[in-house]
């Protein structure tokens, strides 16, 4: 009989959201009139913009017509589009990145998760607790872990604790470790990291040849003009960081999928006869042959963005999301809850009220409010009597939420 990848088994239970999907379906079947409204998932309820979705008519007509109809596109994307992110996303903001140094995906989610592919299996990693779980559950099903323990931390993976005392960023460790997941705006609590807080982690890599695996799907939504928004702003970040992007969140992709991933050309690994090996060439050579790019219209859809309409477009998106962010906060923070984040991020982080814990809090919230966030400590242990509500829903649900939400919480 065929074996499996039995580190699988180490995963705990089910990835978050399909369990909480699982969870609210169930009381959903029970009580098929609650009016249930969903802040859990980060998904986007806002119809695509205007210029992102007739760049993609018009891309789909173009393969309709031979003279202009497109096979297999290039596995790293469209050097068109490429060019506009190099230009308007980092060049823009003083980053040295080139337009090859940008690999177009379908996903974030994807990008962080592949990467390891490229990486050797006896690397010390570190994350943040808590922490977008899909970092820590891909290097479960890789081997990089040993078994589970109660509190739901994985033998050998190093955790940073973040918290209200160190406002959510980590501590930089006293001791080496390879690689390091790092995510601002921060999903789940919202927190951003100030310039010089990146600085010091870049140091920190730079000191100990470790690298840095940067997060910054939800960059679009840091308000603060003196936040950075890529890693690359940081003196020697192309020496040592790996970053990632997206365009669900900003431009309401998530059903339309495209992303991206930077590997500057100076970033090199270990190899196991100790020579200094490009990532670049080895993730070229991973996506050419495990991807085939996205999609024509999709690439054209996102190459809109970088259009004056699809600008102002995704602007008006972002702060629609935002002003819900700030909702939430303010209706939750008058009716005497403790809250973080929701102002440079679409996550509101609350603590829990009346010492409940995340799943009970989730609970409450679904019988009483028929009102779903995320629990915390699906996030880790340390998110423990934390709740994360997202911003991302129509203006009407979002203030209806918070009218049940705070009834009947209010202090
Ligand atoms: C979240 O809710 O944390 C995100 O939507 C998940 C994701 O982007 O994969």
């Amino acid at each position: 009989m065929a074996t499996i990848n039995d580190n699988y088994l180490k995963l705990k239970a089910g990835y978050l959201f399909p369990e909480i999907a699982r969870r609210v379906s169930a009381f959903a079947e029970a009580n098929p009139d609650a009016p249930i409204i969903k802040l859990g998932i980060g998904d986007i309820t806002e119809p695509l913009p205007a210029a992102c979705r007739q760049a993609m008519i018009q891309a789909v007509e173009e393969m309709g017509d031979r003279a202009t109809f497109k096979g297999y596109g290039p596995e790293q994307g469209y050097l068109w589009l490429r060019e506009k992110i190099a230009q308007h996303d980092f060049q823009a903001r003083g980053c040295d990145i080139d337009p090859s140094e940008i690999f177009i995906s379908d996903g974030s989610k994807c990008d962080c998760g592949n990467i390891l592919d490229i990486f050797g299996n006896d690397n010390s990693i570190a994350v943040t607790d808590p922490v977008y779980p899909v970092y820590v559950d891909t290097n479960v099903m890789a081997g990089h872990t040993g078994p589970v323990n109660d509190r739901g931390e994985y033998e050998g993976l190093v955790y940073l604790p973040i918290n209200a005392e160190n406002s959510f960023t980590a501590s930089i460790p006293n001791h080496k470790v390879d690689l390091i997941y790092l995510c601002f705006p921060n999903n789940p609590t919202g927190a951003i990291a100030t310039r010089e807080h990146l600085q010091a982690w870049v140091n920190y890599a730079r000191a100990h040849s470790s690298i840095i695996l940067f997060d910054a799907a939800y960059e679009g939504f840091i308000t603060d003009a003196s936040t950075p928004h890529s890693i690359y702003e940081m003196e020697g970040a192309r020496d040592c960081a790996i970053e990632f992007r997206s365009f669900s969140k900003n431009a309401g992709f998530t059903g339309i999928r495209c992303a991206l991933t930077v590997v500057p050309k100076s970033l090199v690994g270990k190899a196991a006869d100790g020579s200094d090996v490009a990532l670049h060439g080895l993730w070229n050579r991973r996506q050419s042959t495990k991807f085939n790019g996205v999609s024509y219209p999709v690439q054209r859809g996102a190459e809109a963005v970088y259009s004056a309409d699809g600008q102002a477009q995704t602007r008006a998106l972002i702060d629609f999301y935002m002003e819900n962010a700030r909702i939430i906060r303010e209706q939750l923070t008058a009716a005497g809850l403790t809250v973080y984040g929701g102002v440079n991020a679409p996550y509101v982080w609350v603590k829990t009220p009346n010492g409940l814990s995340s799943w009970d809090f989730f609970d409450k919230l679904l019988h009483t409010c028929h009102v779903v966030g995320t629990p915390g400590s699906g996030f880790g242990a340390a998110g423990e009597g934390y709740f994360r509500i997202s911003a991302f829903n129509s203006r009407d649900n979002v203030v209806e939420a918070m009218h049940r939400v705070t009834e009947k919480f209010r202090r």
